[in-house]
């Protein structure tokens, strides 16, 4: 029986529904292969958070409509980002006994998770993953997959990710109105991961920082495990903003200018060079220094790396990133990105996409984008939930029971698409 998986990232900019069918390569491996792929201009999201309900379903219904077409089947179920600033993080620790005759079960870990899990939440708030970092067996520490193990005593350090209950329900609510289940919600910056970090890097101690259109998603790996998640309230959106100001031009026209001519390196950027653009109040378009121009998103660039270097510094880990930075998101695409993070972070930075290196054929060049390493990702952590060690937080209200959730996926897609 085959098997599909479906992502939708709701993006501020994008909307980005993804149909793929689970195959075996050659070696047996699970790989994918995308059937569709579904996009529409963000409406109703800011900043990760729906503010506008009817709209954002316009939207999603959208891409989803388009996605199914190209698919040629039915988005009945699907793997879906969260972001946004009302996300936080923290890490607790949890304990099992374990009976020495059997060795550390499934039940063991469930258990020692579900105590890192009991911690007190402030109200609203919810838990989206709760991640095992590291087991320790019986006082030995750095145990990656402790199943089997004979043992007395387990622990666990988890990392916490909770959200504003508002904010879930309403990306769960926009996402139901179509008849999609959600698979799982899955915070934004732990799908990109999957789409563009290198094993050794996320084992050297790697940052992936994925710059959108309204949020700034930070994920700190170290030692093959995730120590430390952050979503910021800044994206590319705010670059464009700068310019609309520093030119009293409409947002639209600004954003044209970024794409066109933008660069956060204007020493690069020749001081005669001019370009044309409208502006409020006047009829006829005016003319511009390029250069300016690049200065402005030279200034906002700065303050965002300051701002990313704050958070690295606070969460600890800085001085371990001996892989640096991986920049992604769409706005990691403006030239001098990579040389201005370089210089301001003091540390390796590159940029990093889905490529044909990953275990997906079908992979349109289109989709090998920075802006797409959520969207792609999605699937990816979809292909790899089993694998991981991974507890998934379904409360009541809103998917049942994680085996109901799987057994209705496998039901559906035995369905006619
Ligand atoms: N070629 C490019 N050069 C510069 N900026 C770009 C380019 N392509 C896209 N961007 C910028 O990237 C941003 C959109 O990125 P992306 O598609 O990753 O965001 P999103 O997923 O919709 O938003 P978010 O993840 O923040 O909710 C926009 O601000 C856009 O202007
Ligand atoms: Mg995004």
């Amino acid at each position: 029986m085959e098997e599909f998986i479906s992502a939708i990232d709701i993006g501020t900019t994008k909307i980005c529904a993804l149909v793929a069918a689970v195959t075996h390569d050659s070696l047996g491996n699970l790989t994918l292969r995308i059937l569709g792929e579904g996009q529409s201009a963000s409406r109703g999201i800011r900043r990760g958070v729906v503010v506008n309900v009817s709209e954002a379903i316009a939207a999603i219904g959208e891409a989803v409509e388009k996605a199914e077409s190209d698919a040629g089947r039915a988005l009945t179920s699907a793997y879906v980002g969260v972001a946004g600033s009302h996300i936080s993080t923290l890490n607790s620790k949890g304990v099992s006994p374990v009976d020495a005759r059997h060795g550390v079960t499934n039940q063991d870990m469930q258990r020692a998770l579900e105590g890192a899990r009991a911690v007190a939440l402030p109200q609203n708030t919810e838990v989206i993953h709760t991640i095992a970092r590291e087991w320790v067996v019986d006082g030995q520490p750095h145990i990656q997959h402790p199943l089997g193990m004979s043992a007395y005593r387990l622990e666990v350090d988890a990392h916490i990710v909770t959200g504003s209950t508002t904010a879930i329900n309403n990306i769960t609510q926009c996402v139901r109105a179509h008849d999609i289940e959600i698979d799982e919600l899955v915070l934004e910056p732990l799908a990109a991961n999957e789409a563009v970090l290198r094993p050794e890097e996320r084992r050297m101690g790697v940052a992936v920082v994925d710059i959108g259109g309204g949020t700034t998603d930070l994920a700190i790996f170290l030692d093959d495990g995730l120590c430390h998640t952050r979503v910021l309230d800044v994206g590319g959106n705010h670059f464009s903003h700068d310019i609309a100001v520093g030119l009293h031009a409409p947002e639209e026209t600004a954003e044209e200018l970024k794409l066109r001519y933008g660069s956060v390196l204007p020493e690069r950027v020749p001081e005669d060079d001019r370009v044309w653009a409208a502006v409020f109040g006047e009829k006829a378009e005016r003319s511009f220094s390029r250069h300016f121009i690049c200065q402005i998103l030279a200034h906002r660039a700065s303050e965002t790396f300051e701002i990313i270097q704050d958070q690295l510094q606070e969460s600890g880990y800085y001085e371990r990133l001996s892989a640096g930075v991986v920049l992604t998101g769409g706005c990691s695409l403006l030239p001098g990105m990579t040389e201005l993070g370089r210089s301001i972070l003091g540390m390796p930075v590159r940029i990093g996409a889905p490529s044909n290196r990953l275990p997906i054929t079908g992979l349109s060049r289109h989709l090998q984008s920075p802006a797409y390493s959520t969207s792609i990702g999605l699937l990816l952590w979809g292909l790899h939930e089993d694998a991981r060690k991974i507890r998934r937080e379904t409360p009541k209200h809103r998917g049942g029971a994680e085996w109901m959730g799987r057994a209705m996926r496998a039901l559906k897609n035995l369905l006619p698409g």
